[in-house]
């Protein structure tokens, strides 16, 4: 199972995703400072795998408080977890992640490294079965000769392995439900376009790039019947953080007819919101924007405007699913049943 995060002989290894698909890099981490940078810079990216690699980091926190104060390392790790939960404020995996793995630091005896590396890597398989898992659940809902749509990269880069929406797609494609994959470039940072067409072909998936601007004319033509993505973070209602573009896909897929499916596992979920009101929603810097590939592309002088998740509110879409079950046209009564 392809992996962008490995742990290897005491070290945590990175592929660089802002490097793909011309170079496949592997970044090596030795500190949680590296770690959160690494988060911020999105060598690493996509919600789980941004937990992931937060579990990882709670490992290399405790390493460090332990060499320094070996009686009093837990006094010293909130200050390092706090720098480390605001590497990146939309995808709640990543506070999701560093809670549960305090929730191991009382039961440690001696050095916290083997128990805490334990429970990072039990993280990070979970994360791969509820991905099959979900795959399972979510080709269900797919007729034959599927049509697919999929926005920003929600795979097995986005994730432990395997992926939430591109598990989705991968399990309907392995069951020969799907004839067509269609991606989105996914604008400013090209994950469609760099991220997920690696992934899917590198597995031999055949993948057909759009412009995000032309998936409008691929409904309007007939040519789809499911839109999948996955979630950054979904409040206890169901409205749903994802990335930039993705509210504007649900809106011209109900004008359409076109089904919309979101893709997301239990720690994607964040209960403690009632709706979609108070999710932050990142804003990253207007270069991301303006230039490509460290050359200005934009007409000099001018301003941007670079959110890079928007909210799509629960009654846009058709179906939820987690590893805990499918849910239809998801509530906030629907999603407590199954989810809490
Ligand atoms: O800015 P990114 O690349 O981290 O955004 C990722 C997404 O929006 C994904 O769709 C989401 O995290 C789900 S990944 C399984």
């Amino acid at each position: 199972m392809f992996s962008p995060i490995i742990w290897r002989a005491g070290q945590l290894q990175l592929l660089d995703q802002r490097q793909l698909p011309k170079q496949e890099t592997w970044l090596a981490i030795d500190t949680v400072q590296q770690c959160s940078q690494a988060i911020s810079d999105m060598v690493v990216r996509g919600a789980p795998a941004i937990g992931i690699t937060a579990a990882y980091g709670v490992v290399l926190a405790a390493r460090q408080c332990y060499a320094q104060h070996a009686e009093h390392w837990r006094e010293a790790m909130p200050a390092l977890l706090r720098q480390l939960a605001q590497a990146r404020p939309t995808a709640v995996n990543l506070c999701w992640a560093i809670n549960t793995m305090q929730t191991h630091f009382a039961a440690v005896i001696g050095h916290p490294e083997p128990a805490l590396l334990a429970q990072a890597q039990r993280i990070h398989q979970d994360d791969i079965h509820a991905n099959q898992t979900m795959g399972a659940l979510g080709a269900q809902l797919l007729p034959q000769q599927a049509k697919v749509l999929t926005h920003c990269n929600a795979g097995a880069l986005a994730t432990g392995g395997y992926g939430t929406a591109l598990g989705v797609i991968r399990s309907g494609f392995a069951q020969g439900k799907i004839s067509q994959i269609y991606a989105d470039e996914t604008r400013p940072w090209w994950q469609g376009a760099r991220l997920t067409a690696w992934e899917l072909l590198r597995d031999g998936l055949p993948v057909t790039l759009l412009a995000d601007s032309a998936a409008a004319m691929l409904m309007q033509q007939g040519k789809l019947d499911w839109v999948i993505v996955g979630a950054d973070r979904i409040a206890a209602n169901g409205d749903v953080a994802n990335k930039i573009g993705t509210y504007g896909l649900a809106v011209l897929a109900r004008y359409h007819g076109v089904k919309f499916m979101v893709v997301a596992p239990r720690s994607t979920f964040d209960l403690s919101l009632a709706s979609g009101a108070a999710m932050p929603l990142e804003q990253r810097d207007g270069r991301e924007l303006l230039c490509f590939q460290n050359q200005t592309v934009a007409a000099q002088g001018a301003d941007s405007f670079n959110p890079v998740f928007d909210l799509t509110p629960a009654a846009l879409i058709d179906a939820m699913v987690s590893e805990r079950g499918v849910i239809l046209q998801p509530d906030a009564a629907k999603i407590a049943a199954i989810i809490s």
